[in-house]
């Protein structure tokens, strides 16, 4: 089966062709990084414009690049939430008006369920059940993966995201936008135990919730702290003193979980999963406590229209397509 998928629900417009959930023929990507950099994040408005004006073209492109026709499309998915919500519109708009021309099913598929899925492109072996870490700019949770289409959240972040909590310090630190991969570059010239920075306790009764906004607020004030008397802070000991606290929360709540669930196989998915720091801290652990890691590889972390497609396709099976009356979220449940 050949699902045409589209995601757009940030800055990134993205058209694939991927066979049977598993195999991509084509993986086109267009990012907004040069538009929005000027004014140091996402500009919503700018955002859609740029999907509205590249969609269809990504789309061209993938076809010519796979060698198909408009023909050999037998479905097209979408990211229907969440997302930027004019952002996300273009793309389901897209996407309906083909799957109405083109006479095919189409399917609304999860963001986040799309970031999951893309472990099933890097590996083509890996099946639920799995726990899976979606790090990503706007989302961070732990979720047990029964099924394909079958998964609840454990545990969230209270307030920021960790993609959040490294742009924001990158931003502070003079890193740019988006600053999570600078952010990590510096992180290596760096000592991890250059700044004391706090573990966020989070109360309550969920063992696997997470909090980050206390660690940006950290990172500011020590670097205010460094302005305000004149001296330079250590960056790239800040860097690494972060990257060091963020991954201690995210390894240590994942491993939790996966010892009080019985899990073996552990997946991680998100633009933040790129990170350098995470992606050994999680092959240590993993190692040690004798369980199975999957990442996708850096090209798959970050947004792409193949783990939509790889998704859309497991919800087709589920029986989950939309008719022409398909909004779009700006938030959803998973
Ligand atoms: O998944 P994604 O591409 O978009 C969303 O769905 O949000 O994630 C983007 C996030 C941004 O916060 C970006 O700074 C972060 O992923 N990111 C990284 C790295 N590469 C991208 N964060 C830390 N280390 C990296 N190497």
């Amino acid at each position: 089966m050949l699902i045409l998928s589209v995601e757009s629900s940030c800055d990134e417009t993205a058209v694939a062709l991927v066979e049977d959930g598993r195999k991509v023929l084509a993986d086109e990507i267009f990012s907004q990084v040069a538009l929005h950099s000027l004014y140091g994040g996402v500009v919503p408005e700018i955002a859609a414009r740029s999907h509205l004006e590249v969609v269809t073209l990504l789309a061209d492109r993938a076809l010519e690049t796979a060698g198909r026709t408009r023909a050999d499309i037998d479905a097209v998915a979408c990211t229907y939430a969440p997302g930027l919500i004019g952002a996300v519109l273009v793309g389901v708009n897209f996407a309906k008006s083909a799957a109405l021309a083109l006479g095919v099913p189409l399917i609304p598929v999860h963001h986040i369920r799309g970031h999951i899925a893309a472990n099933y492109l890097a590996y083509p072996a890996l099946e639920p059940p799995f726990l899976c870490l979606a790090i990503s700019g706007g989302n961070t949770m732990l979720v047990d993966v029964r099924g394909y289409t079958d998964m609840s959240v454990l545990g969230r972040t209270r307030d920021d995201a960790a993609g959040e909590c490294f742009d924001k310090s990158a931003r502070i630190m003079g890193l740019g936008y988006p600053g999570g991969k600078p952010l990590d570059d510096l992180s290596r010239q760096g000592d991890d135990r250059t700044y004391d920075l706090p573990r966020p306790a989070v109360h309550g009764d969920n063992p696997y919730d997470m909090s980050f906004s206390g660690l940006k607020t950290a990172v500011v004030n020590i670097v205010h702290h460094a302005e305000q008397t004149g001296q330079a802070p250590d960056r790239p000991g800040l860097a690494a003193s972060l990257c060091r606290a963020v991954s201690e929360t995210l390894v240590g709540r994942t491993m939790d979980a996966a010892a009080a669930l019985g899990y073996e196989n552990i997946a991680v998915a998100g633009g933040v999963a790129a990170n350098s720091r995470i992606r050994a801290d999680f092959e240590a652990a993993c190692r040690r406590e004798g369980r199975t890691l999957f990442v996708p590889p850096l090209r798959l972390c970050g947004d792409n229209a193949a783990m939509i497609g790889a998704q859309g396709y497991y919800e087709y099976l589920a029986g989950h397509t939309a008719g022409s009356d398909l909004n779009a979220y700006a938030t959803m449940a998973l």
